[in-house]
C-alpha cells in the first residue's frame, strides 16, 4: 500500500537489515516445530553477568527512574574515563565521554555532527550494513572502500588517498571488523590517522568488539591518537544487547553539539542500564566476561577449521569478534541462495554477504559463533550433508 504523503526519498536509499528478516524467518520455522541453528546472530547467548542485573534490580528498586543528564550519568561517565586509564594507560576526560543508546546512538550522534549534504563519508565494504544508512539518513555521501584479505578487511592509506578529496570529512572503520573479525594492524591504523588528519578529517573508530580478542591485547586508537571519534558499547563483550547501552568519545570541541544533538533526539540514554552498567568494570564481572571470551575463542577454534574443512575460503584466521566471513565460490555461485537452502534445507542460519555490501557480496557468508559447541557441530554436520545434495 503506498503511503500519502510518500515516505521522504532518503528511504529509497536505506536498505534493510537483511539479518533481522532472516532471524523472522528462523524464529517462525522453531514456532512452527522445527530445530534451528543460528549462527546469524551478532549478540552472545550469554546472559549479562549477575552483578550487572543485581546493580539494575537495585536501582530500580532506589527508584532510580528519572533521566539522566543527556550526556550520561556522572558517575558512568567517571567508570569509562577509568576503565580506559587502568585498561589502557590511556587518559580521557570524563567530559569527551558521551553515554548512547548503544553504540547505534554514537554512530548516529556521530553522523548527526559530522554528515550532510556535499560532504562524504569513507567506509569499508564489506563492513557493518548500518555505517552507510546513517550517512545517507544524515544527507550525506557514503564512499564504499573494497576491502580484501590483503589488507586484513581494513581501508589502506593508499585507498585514502585515490578517494579522499574535498568533500570528504571521514573515514569510518571498526576493528576487530563486523563481518570479518579481523584487525587493522597498527602501522596500517597509524597511517590511515595521519592521512585523515592531514587532510583536515577525522576516523569514526568502532570499537565495539575491544575486549574480543583472541591472541593480541585489546587496544584503543585513543591511545595514540586521542584527537579522532571513538565509539564503543555495553552489548558485546559486556553481554548487554538489550539494555542498550554504549558511550562515544568525542573530540572536545564537538562535546557542545552532541549534547545539543543527544538532548534533542534521545535526551538520555535509558537511566536504569546506566545503573547497571556501573557494575560491568568490576574485577568480578570482567572475570567472568574474560572467561565468555575463552568460550569464543574455544568456538572459532573450532567453527574455523570446519568451515574449511567444509570448503569454504577463508583466507584470514579471525583474530577477533565473534564472526567469520566466508567466501563460498567453491561451493555455490550465489551465496544468498546458498543461505535460503542452509535455512530451508539443514536448518541453519547465516547471514548472506549482502548484508555487509556489494564488493563480492554474492561470494560470501557470514557465521556467528554466538551459539554453543555443541549447536555449532550440528550445524556443521548439518550444512555438510546440505552441501552433499546441492
Ligand atoms: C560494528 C558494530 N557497530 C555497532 C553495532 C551496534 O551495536 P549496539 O547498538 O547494540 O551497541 C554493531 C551491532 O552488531 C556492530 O557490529
Amino acid at each position: 500500500m503506498s503511503c500519502l504523503p510518500a515516505t521522504a526519498g532518503r528511504m529509497e536509499r536505506i536498505a534493510p537489515f537483511y539479518v533481522m528478516d532472516l532471524l523472522a524467518r528462523a524464529r517462525a520455522m522453531e514456532a512452527a516445530g522445527q530445530d534451528v541453528v543460528h549462527m546469524e546472530i551478532g549478540e552472545p547467548d550469554f546472559i549479562t553477568p549477575q552483578a550487572v542485573i543485581e546493580a539494575g534490580q537495585q536501582a530500580l528498586a532506589n527508584g532510580k527512574t528519572h533521566y539522566t543528564p543527556a550526556l550520561g550519568l556522572p558517575a558512568l561517565r567517571e567508570a569509562i574515563s577509568t576503565y580506559y586509564q587502568e585498561r589502557f594507560d590511556t587518559q580521557i576526560a570524563p567530559e569527551r565521554i558521551i553515554i548512547t543508546p548503544g553504540a547505534s546512538g554514537a554512530l548516529q550522534l556521530v553522523m548527526g555532527v559530522l554528515a550532510e549534504a556535499g560532504r562524504k563519508v569513507l567506509l569499508p565494504d564489506p563492513g557493518y550494513p548500518c555505517n552507510r544508512n546513517f550517512v545517507e539518513w544524515m544527507g550525506g555521501t557514503p564512499v564504499a572502500l573494497k576491502v580484501d584479505a590483503a589488507s586484513h578487511y581494513q581501508p589502506t592509506a593508499e585507498q585514502l588517498s585515490e578517494c579522499w578529496d574535498e568533500q570528504t570529512v571521514a573515514l569510518m572503520l571498526a576493528s576487530p571488523s563486523n563481518p570479518t573479525g579481523t584487525v587493522i594492524p597498527p602501522t596500517q591504523l597509524s597511517e590511515l590517522a595521519a592521512f585523515a588528519e592531514a587532510h583536515e578529517g577525522v576516523l569514526v573508530m568502532d570499537e565495539i568488539y575491544q575486549g574480543l580478542l583472541y591472541e593480541q591485547a585489546p587496544a584503543t586508537l585513543l591511545h595514540e591518537r586521542p584527537q579522532h571519534f571513538v565509539i564503543n558499547s555495553f552489548s558485546k563483550f559486556f553481554g548487554m544487547t538489550g539494555w542498550r547501552l554504549g558511550w562515544l568519545v568525542a573530540p572536545e570541541c564537538y562535546v557542545d553539539a552532541i549534547e545539543r544533538l543527544a538532548q534533542n533526539i534521545f535526551l538520555a540514554a535509558s537511566t536504569l542500564s546506566q545503573y547497571a552498567a556501573l557494575q560491568a568494570f568490576s574485577t568480578d564481572t570482567q572475570e567472568i566476561l574474560e572467561q565468555r571470551r575463552e568460550i569464543f575463542r574455544q568456538r572459532r577454534d573450532f567453527l574455523y577449521p570446519a568451515l574449511l574443512d567444509l570448503g569454504f575460503d577463508i583466507p584470514l584466521q579471525p583474530e577477533g569478534a565473534f564472526y567469520i566471513y566466508a567466501n563460498s565460490r567453491p561451493l555455490a555461485n550465489d551465496s544468498s541462495t546458498l543461505c535460503e537452502d542452509l535455512l530451508q534445507k539443514a536448518r541453519v542460519a547465516v547471514t548472506p554477504g549482502k548484508d555487509f555490501g556489494r564488493n563480492q557480496a554474492q561470494h560470501h557468508l557470514r557465521f556467528a559463533y554466538t551459539t554453543d559447541i555443541d549447536q555449532l557441530h550440528k550445524g556443521v554436520e548439518r550444512i555438510r550433508g546440505c552441501l552433499k545434495k546441492r
